[in-house]
């Protein structure tokens, strides 16, 4: 059979647009954000102005039992919007609260969900939004199952940390503790992020570390990312330069009200470029030791983010030499791998500045688990964006150097 000229001309033209469509990206964002102190006070006129007639409020209990979600009330209230409150969340939720938070969903019939807390209660809220309209289970979508969103979607954070607010991600854990799901949709990305720092201004020193390291990590990870791209790459050197500065205040001096938005705007901007360009190796290993151990998110990041930086030194020097010219420490007369190396050691600094433990040797792994955790970790999702290839044997020596440390 003869291919004719149009044949010819249509393969080529449809080799050159494939090209061009490979050298480029997109960016996923929320439609809108409200920031500022008292922004909370508009989420009843914007959800209005979406046709919300009913919500329902997923808020972490520590936060409801502060009052902050009195301002969403109010405001709700005076937009003549009811509610109904899901506030049992407790840190790093599973997917039996899940179930239970899209029972009560099921039977208060909301059409959006607002949630209000750290990344835990904005995870939850996330993961009953999706589901509400599926038969899925959370092991499902993990897995690759579809599900669309009906209702709408606001989140409100009440750390700094997570970027929650503007991720098309949701990670919850297994019931028995064993594996964290990450699960990516562009239905996961919130219709409204309402960035109010005044809520932050509570949050303990040790949460304000772990969750604000945990925000540094997504900087850094999103900035050494395979899949980054000219606005994430921006979004991330602008947090890392404002975390360095803003979170030693914010942990001693938590009433310190510049350095809280500026640490709210930060884990924005970090969340923003990492569910856009991925992350890499720390979150790949920070999972599995954060589920199976019961290691904060942020402290396991921080455990962890030194070492990892330090193996993905060998491809990307200048990469880590930017990030130390972000992070003020870079000089003119140092070579690159002077400054890739200043990088990670005001890492470590930082790290150590602000409280947090440098080594797994105080938590209950054994040497005889780390295989388990390797295999895990090259199976979680966030891998597939590190910069170096990591085998088994790699993540092994980097948890081991970890569990070394004294
Ligand atoms: N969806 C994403 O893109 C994404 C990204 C990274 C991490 N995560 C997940 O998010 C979760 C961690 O979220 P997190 O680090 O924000 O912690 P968190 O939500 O678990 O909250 C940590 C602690 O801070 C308390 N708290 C929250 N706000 C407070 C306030 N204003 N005042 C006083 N106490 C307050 C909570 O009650 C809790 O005890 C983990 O499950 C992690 O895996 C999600
Ligand atoms: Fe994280």
């Amino acid at each position: 059979m003869s291919i004719t000229e149009q044949q010819v001309s249509d393969i080529v033209n449809l080799t050159i647009d494939q090209t061009i469509t490979l050298n480029g990206f997109s960016f996923r964002s929320p439609p809108l954000t409200l920031s500022g102190e008292g922004s909370t006070l508009r989420v009843g006129e914007s959800l209005s102005a979406l046709g919300v007639h009913k919500a329902f409020i997923v808020a972490d209990a520590v936060v409801a039992e502060l009052g902050l979600l009195d301002s969403t009330r109010r405001s709700l209230h005076r937009s003549g919007i009811s509610y109904s409150i899901f506030d049992d969340i407790v840190a790093e939720p599973t997917a039996g609260l899940v179930q239970r938070c899209k029972d009560q969903l099921k039977t208060c019939g909301a059409d959006a969900v607002i949630g209000i807390g750290g990344g835990s209660a904005l995870d939850t809220a996330k993961a009953v939004a999706l589901l509400i309209d599926s038969n899925a289970s959370i092991a499902d979508l993990a897995a690759g199952a579809q599900a669309e969103r009906k209702v709408r979607l606001v989140a409100i954070p009440t750390t700094a940390g997570t970027g929650s607010e503007v991720t098309d991600i949701t990670v919850i854990m297994e019931d028995d503790h064993r594996h964290k799901y990450v699960i990516k949709s562009a239905h996961l990305m919130p219709d409204l992020a309402i960035l109010d720092a005044h809520l932050m201004i509570g949050v303990p020193p040790a949460v304000t570390a772990a969750t604000g390291i945990d925000a540094l990590t997504h900087a850094i990870e999103a900035y050494l990312s395979s899949q980054r791209n000219p606005i994430s790459e921006a979004m991330a050197f602008a947090s890392i330069q404002m975390i360095v500065r803003a979170l030693p205040i914010a942990v001693g001096n938590g009433s310190n009200q510049k350095a809280r938005s500026d640490m709210a705007l930060a884990a924005y901007k970090a969340g923003l470029a990492f569910s856009n360009a991925g992350l890499g190796l720390v979150h790949a290993m920070s999972h599995q030791i954060g589920a199976r151990y019961r290691i904060p998110h942020g402290v396991a990041n921080a455990i962890l983010l030194p070492e990892v930086m330090n193996f993905n030194a060998l491809v990307c020097r200048s990469e880590l030499a930017n990030i130390a010219r972000a992070m003020g420490v870079a000089r003119d007369n140092m070579t690159e791998r002077e400054q890739a190396s200043a990088a990670i050691g005001a890492t470590a600094e930082l790290v150590k500045d602000v409280g947090l433990p440098d080594s797994l040797a105080k938590f209950d792994v054994k040497p005889e688990d780390l295989n388990v955790l390797a295999d895990d970790a090259l199976a979680d999702i966030c891998l597939v964006t590190n910069p170096r290839h990591a085998s088994s044997a790699d993540i092994v020596a980097i948890y081991q150097a970890c569990l070394e440390k004294q």
